[in-house]
């Protein structure tokens, strides 16, 4: 058995849905992992003139891989049955782990009411994702396990619904009351489906693909606390999350520059005419939320650390066609800190008071997507110098080879520097 995880460099978004689904045509591949985060992120998957959005499910489903919704997930069960009518006959290798668990509605309260109170806000997606990882750490989690047998589904939302109400009400001023048997109704439905589709731990022989969401900076130990998921996107969450024992390639998905959505710092962002035309170019608006993404240059300090906390050994590159059209383009090569240079953050809080140091190089020509789509098929040579030259520049930044390089969203807009079995 081999384990290849992909994993985010930055702060989500870095198409990862979309290298997840290149890499799953590789022979080698019997399965996908998802291995942590839940419907907080979207994953595009674009071919024959069709987009996909995902949010539990692993990417991998569409090369009629073993697509398995890892324990170290969180999910909500409305919008996994939507995805799954959304596939129709490809949700056939879908498999959830029984003990992933359960978004319940007051989760969504909870996270909801908790950043309305709050005046350093997170800017959450409002999904429930932190009350419900509260609450798996807590110890009174509902796990998918527990949705197959409404007798004791029952028993614990008997403990647990008084709890949240008087929770809500009392320390949120929430004028709402949750309604236990509605509840406990609608979730032993859901069971009663998702039994079909629970995962008994077996996987065929091959590689299999840990696939993450969110990015290293999100990574609620290893990210910029508290403006951080909670659940770890790195790889040691994808071992975690996944049950794997080890992953014998890592490869951090990168922009072709910077994206946050939600508050925190950001020590690139632009926030002129040339972020505005990054943004409009690049279509950052959140797959999830649809909120304007924050967009900025490269960041290389912040990419360096991602690539130290995870281990990277190969890169993929996506959105370069992005940037096609910039008479120049910024790097952020260096951080200045109170004078001091800074080459590579010891840890992201450093993040917070970097000014960062820029070297500009020469950008590229702007091209059509149909030229972009031809330019992938014949190969990293075919590419405009500059952006050639740009790829080289991080390669040697971060001492990693960049082994795919995308510059479209279908599937086919990519480049394959490196087999998988060389990642
Ligand atoms: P939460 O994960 O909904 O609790 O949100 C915490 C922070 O992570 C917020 O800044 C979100 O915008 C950010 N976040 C969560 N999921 C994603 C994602 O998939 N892409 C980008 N940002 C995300």
């Amino acid at each position: 058995m081999k384990a290849v995880a992909v994993v985010g460099m930055q702060f989500g978004d870095e198409a990862k849905g979309k290298i997840v689904d290149v890499l799953s045509n590789s022979r080698d591949v019997v399965a996908g992992i998802r291995f942590a985060g839940g419907n907080n992120a979207g994953h595009t998957v674009v071919f024959g003139g069709k987009e996909y959005k995902l949010h539990h499910i692993p990417s991998s489903i569409f090369h009629g891989k073993l697509s398995v919704i890892g324990h170290g997930t969180v999910v909500n069960p409305g919008v996994l049955l939507d995805e799954i009518r959304q596939l129709g006959a490809l949700a056939e290798n879908l498999r959830i782990s029984p003990n992933v668990h359960v978004i319940m509605p007051y989760h969504i309260h909870e996270d909801v009411l908790l950043e309305a109170k709050k005046s350093s806000k997170v800017g959450t997606t409002g999904r429930g994702i932190g009350p419900c990882y509260a609450d798996k750490a807590n110890r009174i989690g509902i796990r998918i396990r527990e949705l197959f047998d409404g007798e004791s589904l029952n028993r614990k939302l008997e403990f647990l619904i008084p709890l949240k109400n008087s929770t809500l009400q009392h320390a949120y001023g929430w004028d709402g009351a949750l309604d236990k048997d509605a509840i406990a109704m609608e979730y032993a439905a859901y069971g009663k489906f998702l039994k079909t589709y629970a995962f008994d731990g077996t996987v065929p022989e091959g590689t299999v693909l840990l696939e993450g969401a969110q990015g290293a900076l999100l990574d609620i130990d290893m990210g910029t606390y508290p403006f951080v998921t909670s659940s770890h996107p790195t790889i040691g969450g994808a071992l975690a999350g996944s049950g794997m024992p080890k992953a014998d390639a890592v490869v951090g998905v990168m922009k072709a520059y910077t994206t946050r959505v939600g508050e925190g710092p950001f020590p690139t962002e632009l926030t002129n005419e040339v972020g505005a035309k990054l943004r409009q170019e690049g279509r950052e608006f959140g797959t999830t939320t649809g909120r304007p993404r924050r967009v900025g240059w490269l960041d290389i300090p912040m990419l360096k650390y991602a690539a130290r906390v995870n281990g990277v050994t190969a890169l993929a590159l996506t959105k370069l066609d992005v940037l096609a059209g910039m008479p120049e383009i910024k790097i952020a090569v260096v951080y200045d800190r109170a004078g001091i240079q800074i080459n590579a953050l010891s840890h992201a809080t450093d993040v917070a008071d970097a000014t960062p140091v820029y070297e500009i190089v020469k950008g590229w020509k702007a091209l059509s997507q149909e030229q972009w789509n031809a330019l992938a098929q014949e190969g990293f040579a075919a590419l405009p110098e500059e952006a050639q030259e740009y790829v080289r520049l991080i390669e040697r930044s971060l001492a990693v080879p960049v082994a795919i390089v995308s510059v479209g969203a279908d599937r086919n807009a990519t480049i394959l520097r490196k087999p998988l079995h060389e990642l």
